[in-house]
């Protein structure tokens, strides 16, 4: 058995964080969304991994290399344009063979990994197993509708209408039966080959498709409460530790991780929070189910449940709340007189004021 893994496409469809970097290189509790994707598919003891890659490949391939830090056998498989799920099938032929996979969306996150479905995958071998999940909004997903048998009956791709509330997750396992549907299907009115397309070709032809639905599932739809959803499921698992400095004026309450080279000073940070490589926190207060990524500075300021990336400073704030902070921000009061904001805001950015 064999994984396929996309992180291809062009990294600029999906609101906030992803303009400048591949949206499966998004943080979940300080590591992108992908590293939890391919550990779930070394612990169903897959080895060997086709990567597809598009325009963002370089920091794909800079953030995951030969694949040996998890256990896997990394092939990339360099995709042009971002043609459609099933198009990454096309290109993958001779990465896959005859053997089943695993086709993992980069950017979706499963709660509980996937290798008690590996294991069932292997006993019994439908053609297709899809996985199901009730969602808010079905339309910006692809929809499944249930025979009365719980069988699948057809599948849409984003429909206006949805005739369900069940949303196909970015996992599928395929028997060699896909490869001859990806070639017989057509591109879609968005121009791409649809992975959906080809499972509703394998029903039409009487193959076995199975549904099972789950729930824990999480995909970077640009949802700042879904992020910091994820971002607190995450933390409750954390595993407490301080590989930084804490210093005897700070108070570190609960499930905390300090990771290397950070710092803490005059400070009290309640967990479950992540305090990441080389940050320093000063006289400031860190609340619970909060992910302080690498090289921030958090200065004279209380936040709780949000996430900073990277190379961020705030200070002399209180208090930031469910807060989604990027890359290379700087948040500081304004001066006193005039009593006025003074914003520097990227595109599509959304700032909510107390004042
Ligand atoms: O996330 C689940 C959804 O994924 C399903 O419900 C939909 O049925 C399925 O079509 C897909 O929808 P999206 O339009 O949201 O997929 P997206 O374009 O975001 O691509 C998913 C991942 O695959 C992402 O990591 C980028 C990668 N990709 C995408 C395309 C279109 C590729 O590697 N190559 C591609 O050609």
């Amino acid at each position: 058995m064999k994984a396929l893994v996309l992180s291809g496409g062009a990294g600029t469809r999906m609101r906030p964080l992803t303009h400048t970097t591949a949206k499966q290189l998004v943080p979940v509790a300080n590591k992108p969304v992908l590293f939890y994707g391919l550990e779930a598919i070394a612990r169903a003891g897959i080895r060997d991994v086709g990567i597809i890659v598009g325009e963002t490949a370089d920091e794909i391939r800079d953030a995951i290399g030969d694949g040996s830090k998890f256990g896997l056998d990394v092939t990339y498989i360099p995709q042009a344009e971002p043609l459609g799920l099933a198009h990454a099938v096309l290109i993958a032929r001779e990465f896959l063979g005859d053997d089943d996979f695993v086709m993992y969306l980069g950017d979706n996150f499963l709660v509980g990994g996937i290798s008690r479905l590996v294991d069932n995958f292997r006993l019994e071998r439908p053609d297709a197993q899809i996985l199901l999940t009730r969602v808010s909004d079905p339309t910006v997903f692809g929809v499944a509708e249930l025979g009365a048998s719980g069988s699948v009956v057809r599948l849409e791709e984003k429909p206006l209408h949805p005739k369900s509330d069940l949303a196909v997750v970015g996992v599928y396992l395929f028997t060699p039966a896909i490869h001859e549907a990806v070639r017989s299907i057509t591109p879609s009115l968005r121009g791409e080959l649809e992975i959906t397309h080809a499972i509703q070709w394998l029903i039409d032809t009487r193959r076995t498709v199975r549904s099972t639905t789950v729930s824990g599932y999480w995909k970077d739809t640009g949802n700042v409460m879904d992020m910091l959803e994820v971002n607190r499921t995450v933390l409750e698992t954390l595993e407490p530790r301080i590989e930084g400095e804490v210093d005897e004026e700070s108070q570190i309450i609960g499930r905390v991780l300090i990771e290397e080279g950070a710092r803490v000073h005059r400070s009290r940070v309640v967990g479950p929070a992540i305090i990441g490589r080389s940050t320093v926190i000063s006289d400031s207060y860190i609340g619970a189910y909060t992910s302080v990524s690498e090289d921030c500075r958090i200065e004279n300021s209380e936040i709780e449940f949000s996430i900073v990336l990277r190379d961020s400073s705030i200070k002399g704030v209180r208090r930031v709340e469910a807060s989604l902070i990027g890359r290379n921000v700087t948040v500081t009061p304004a001066p006193a007189v005039p009593h006025a904001h003074r914003l520097v805001l990227g595109d599509h950015s959304t700032v909510q004021i107390s004042s």
